[in-house]
This record gives C-alpha cells, structure tokens and sequence, in this order.
C-alpha cells in the first residue's frame, strides 16, 4: 500500500503568532512571506515530499478564512480538511482536534512555522513498518533554551524538556512528528503545563517513558521561522541556498 494511504497529514498552524506581533495584525502568521513563499509553503512541502495528499490543517479562528483560501486555490491537487482552534491552548490541543479526521492511521505532524531542506520519505517508510510508537528529528542548535530538547543515551532518547534553562545537550527537538494512532489517548491524560499550554514535549515524553521513542538527526536546513531573528535567519539561508519548496519534489 502506498504511504499516502497508511499516513495521514497534520500541519498545526493555529497559536496567536503573538512573537512575530508586527506581521500578524493583518495576517495569519503562516501567511507571512518567508522568501518567495508564505511560510505554510514550507511546511506543506515537507509533507508533500513524503508523498502524503491528504492533510489536515488546524488553524486559529482568527483569519481561519485566509488559510483556508490560500491553501485551497493553491493547491488543489491536495485533499485538505480544515480544523479551528479557538484558543491557543497549545500544539497537543491544536493535534487533538484532528482526532476524528485521522483516527487509527499513523500520522506525521508538521508546525505550521518550521522549514526543512531535508526529505524525510525514507523515515516514513520505515515508520509505517516499524512498531515505534514515535518518530522524533533532532538537529545540533546554538539556543537549545528556545526549543524542546532532548537527552540521548546509546541512539536512545532519554529524557525531552521543554524549553529548560540549563539544557542537557544541545539536541533541540524539531517541529516534525510520526505518530502512531495512541497519540490521541496519550493526549487525552494531558494537564496543562506551567505555561497553561498542553505541550507536545509531554506526549513526547509518554512515548519515551515506553521506550517507543525513536530520534534521527536532521539532515541540512532545519529552522523555525516564528520570531523575528528565526525568521531573518530563515531568509538568509533560502537567499543563499536558492531553495524552493515548490520545486523540490
Ligand atoms: O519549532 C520546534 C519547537 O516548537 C519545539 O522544539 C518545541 O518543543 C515546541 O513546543 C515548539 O515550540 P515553540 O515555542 O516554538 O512553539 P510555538 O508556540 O511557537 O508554536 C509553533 C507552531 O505550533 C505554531 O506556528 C502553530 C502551532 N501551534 C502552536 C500553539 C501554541 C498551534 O497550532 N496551536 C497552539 O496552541
């Protein structure tokens, strides 16, 4: 059976956008342009290059209708299904809002703000014949603090903290995730963090503590594009690099 039909598409791009502030007042931030492209384009391509048509967006209530319009006049060889997320109560809360699209599929999540260079179509692959439960990408950071990050013992994750002060490695936990159908369940025993957030990094940590955790590193370009200096940096490299998400098939 082909991938796009064992793995479903999840891009979450609901939150408020609040830290690239100045952009989004009129816009969705994933309708900032990054490069030639609105940042959506960036994420979506990474999925489309694993060959999966079938994709869910989560977007917040406010611009719901731009997403929307954008995606579906752009690109109308792919198969969407839109969810709306009132609150940003965080990217588990945003992923369990495609509970009843995805159900009992394995599913590959993608945040709405990170940009690969990289194709990941031979970890999916693997992943649909694997029993990990989990599918984590990991790339070398100068600013672990920012991000979830992971210590790793033997090719094995051992522990994933979000955003801690006194990182243990600098193994920042990249916005791309396989997940096999227990994902829901894990996030329906969720709490809020400390943050009022229901964080990604928790259901992270439940496959972990199951040793079904598997971690690669990330080949090439890896950045988020959702502050202003990730997204500087994020221009930088597609001016120099000259990539394109819309021809790199
Ligand atoms: O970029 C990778 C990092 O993304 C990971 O290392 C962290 O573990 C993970 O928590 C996340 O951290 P951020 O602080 O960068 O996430 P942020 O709140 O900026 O949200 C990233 C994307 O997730 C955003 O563009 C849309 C989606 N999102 C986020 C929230 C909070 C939602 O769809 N709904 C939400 O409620």
């Amino acid at each position: 059976m082909a991938i796009e039909d064992r793995l479903k598409g999840i891009i979450l791009a609901g939150g408020t956008g609040s830290r690239l502030k100045q952009n989004t007042e009129v816009q969705n931030k994933h309708l900032v342009r990054v490069g030639k492209y609105p940042m959506i384009e960036y994420p979506l391509a990474t999925l489309a290059k694993l060959g999966v048509n079938d994709i869910t967006v989560v977007t917040g209530a406010e611009h719901a209708g731009s997403i929307m319009n954008y995606l579906t006049r752009r690109h109308p060889e792919i198969d969407f299904t839109y969810k709306v997320q009132k609150e940003a109560g965080g990217i588990a809360q945003a992923l369990a809002l495609t509970r009843n699209v995805v159900e009992g599929h394995k599913i590959a999540v993608i945040l709405g703000d990170n940009i690969y260079e990289e194709d990941f179509r031979l970890y999916a692959s693997g992943f649909l014949q694997k029993n990990e439960g989990c599918q984590l990408f990991l790339k070398r950071v100068p600013d672990p603090h920012r991000f979830g990050v992971a210590e790793v013992r033997d090719g094995r994750v051992f522990s994933i903290e979000e955003k801690p002060t006194h990182p243990k490695s600098n193994l920042a936990v990249t916005g791309l995730y396989f997940f096999d159908a227990s994902v829901f369940d894990k996030i329906g025993q969720l709490k809020p963090s400390a943050r009022g957030e229901y964080e990604i990094t928790d259901v992270n940590n439940m496959y972990v503590h199951e040793d079904r955790a598997c971690v690669a590193l990330v080949d090439g370009f890896w950045s988020d594009a959702g502050t202003l200096p990730s997204l500087d940096h994020c221009e930088e490299w597609l001016r120099e690099s000259g990539y394109d998400p819309l021809r790199a098939k």
